[in-house]
C-alpha cells in the first residue's frame, strides 16, 4: 500500500517583475503555476522538463527556500500525522528541514568556498545537537567514505576537488542529518557519462540503506527510465503528465512527452523512432500562451488547443494509473 510523504496541492510560485523608476511590479513569472501532486514513501519520483520549466523552483519552494505564492504542502510522517508545512512559521519548519534535504542543482552555491569541507558541514549537525566535534567528524567521515571518498578530504576546501568530487560532497551534505525525502536537482547533469553513471547508483544504495525517497529532478529522460518508479513531466510550471517510468515511455499520453523522449539520443539506430523537433523556445512564464500553453510548439495542435486550457486528467495505461493535460487524447476518463 503506497503511503505519502508530501501532497502538494495547487502549489504555486509566482516571481514578481519590477521595472520603471519605482520599481513597480508590473508582471509576474509564473514559475510554477498549480501543481497538484503526491510523492510516496519510498519512490524515486522524477521531475522532468525543458530548462525554465520551473522544475528547481518546485523542488526548492517545497522545502520553503522560496516561498510559495499560493497551495499547501502537507508532510506526512511515518506514523501518518500530517503537518501543513506552507503555513509553518519559518523557524517553526526546521525539524522538517532535517527529514527533507536537497542536493543543489550547482553544488558550488552549497558549500562555502572559505570553509574546509568539514567546517561547512558541520553546522546543521550542531544545530541538531551534535555537540561533540570528535562524534561530528565521525558522522562527516563515515558519510565521505559512503561516497567513495577518503575521510581526510574533510579538510580541505571546495576549490580542491574536481566536478563530481564536489557533487558528492553535495550528497554528504545532504545525508548528513538522516533525512526521509532528498530532492536531487540536476544532482548528475553536470558531469560526465562514467562518473554519472558512478553517482546514480550510489544513490540508489544510499537509498536502499536509509529508506529515502527521492524527487530527482533532470531535464534529461535518458536517465530517468531506470532509476524512477514514477515520473511527472512539467511545461510552463505546470504537470503535463504524470505516471508510471515505463508507461511514459511505451504509452505516452502527452505530445510534449512524445517530443522529449524522441530526443533521447538511442544507440540502436534500427530502434530509433522519427526525432519531433520542438520548433522555438519554451514560451515566456510571465505570458504564458493561451489556451493549451504547450499549443503553438505542438505538431498536433487543434482549434480547441488554442482557446481552452486543458486540465491534468486521469486514465489507465497497461492498468496504471496514468495523468495528462491534453485535449487529443483518445481514450476514456477514469474519475478520481
Ligand atoms: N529568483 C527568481 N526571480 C525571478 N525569476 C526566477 C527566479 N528563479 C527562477 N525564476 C524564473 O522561473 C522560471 C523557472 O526557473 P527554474 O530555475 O525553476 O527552472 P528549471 O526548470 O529548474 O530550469 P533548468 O533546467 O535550466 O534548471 C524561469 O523562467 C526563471 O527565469
Ligand atoms: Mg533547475
Amino acid at each position: 500500500m503506497k503511503k505519502e510523504i508530501l501532497k502538494l496541492r495547487d502549489f504555486k510560485v509566482y516571481f514578481p517583475v519590477k521595472a520603471g523608476v519605482f520599481n513597480r511590479t508590473v508582471g509576474h513569472v509564473m514559475a510554477v503555476d498549480g501543481v497538484d501532486l503526491d510523492i510516496y514513501r519510498g519512490e524515486v519520483l522524477g521531475l522532468a522538463g525543458e530548462s525554465g520549466c520551473g522544475k528547481t523552483t518546485l523542488g526548492k519552494a517545497i522545502l520553503r527556500l522560496v516561498e510559495p505564492t499560493n497551495g499547501k504542502v502537507t508532510y506526512v510522517s511515518k506514523e501518518n500525522d500530517e503537518t501543513e508545512l506552507t503555513s509553518l512559521e519559518k523557524k517553526d519548519m526546521d525539524p522538517f528541514r532535517k527529514k527533507l534535504q536537497i542536493v543543489f542543482q550547482d553544488p558550488h552555491s552549497s558549500l562555502n568556498p572559505s570553509f574546509t569541507i568539514f567546517g561547512s558541514l558541520q553546522d546543521p549537525l550542531k544545530k541538531f545537537g551534535v555537540n561533540s566535534k570528535e562524534e561530528r567528524r565521525k558522522i562527516i567521515g563515515d558519510l565521505l567514505e559512503a561516497v567513495n571518498m577518503r575521510r581526510e578530504y574533510m579538510d580541505r576546501y571546495p576549490h580542491e576537488f574536481s566536478g563530481g568530487q564536489r557533487q558528492r560532497i553535495g550528497i554528504v551534505r545532504a545525508l548528513c542529518l538522516d533525512p526521509e525525502l532528498i530532492v536531487c536537482d540536476e544532482a548528475v547533469s553536470a558531469l560526465d557519462v562514467s562518473i554519472q553513471a558512478q553517482v546514480l547508483q550510489l544513490l540508489m544504495q544510499l537509498k536502499k540503506d536509509n529508506n529515502l525517497t527521492y524527487l530527482f529532478i533532470t531535464h534529461d529522460l535518458s536517465v530517468t527510465e531506470y532509476l524512477c518508479d514514477r515520473i511527472a513531466v512539467m511545461y510552463l510550471g505546470r504537470i503535463v503528465e504524470l505516471c508510471d517510468s515505463e508507461d511514459l515511455y511505451k504509452n505516452t499520453l502527452h505530445p510534449y512527452s512524445e517530443a522529449l523522449i524522441s530526443a533521447i539520443p538511442v544507440a540502436d539506430l534500427d530502434k530509433k523512432t522519427k526525432r519531433i523537433v520542438l520548433e522555438g523556445d519554451v514560451p515566456s512564464p510571465v505570458n504564458p500562451p493561451k489556451g493549451c500553453p504547450f499549443h503553438p510548439r505542438c505538431p498536433k495542435a487543434k482549434d480547441i488547443c488554442k482557446t481552452e486550457v486543458p486540465t491534468l486528467k486521469k486514465y489507465s495505461t497497461n492498468g496504471n494509473e496514468h495523468y495528462a493535460s491534453c485535449h487529443l487524447i483518445d481514450l476514456p476518463e477514469i474519475s478520481k
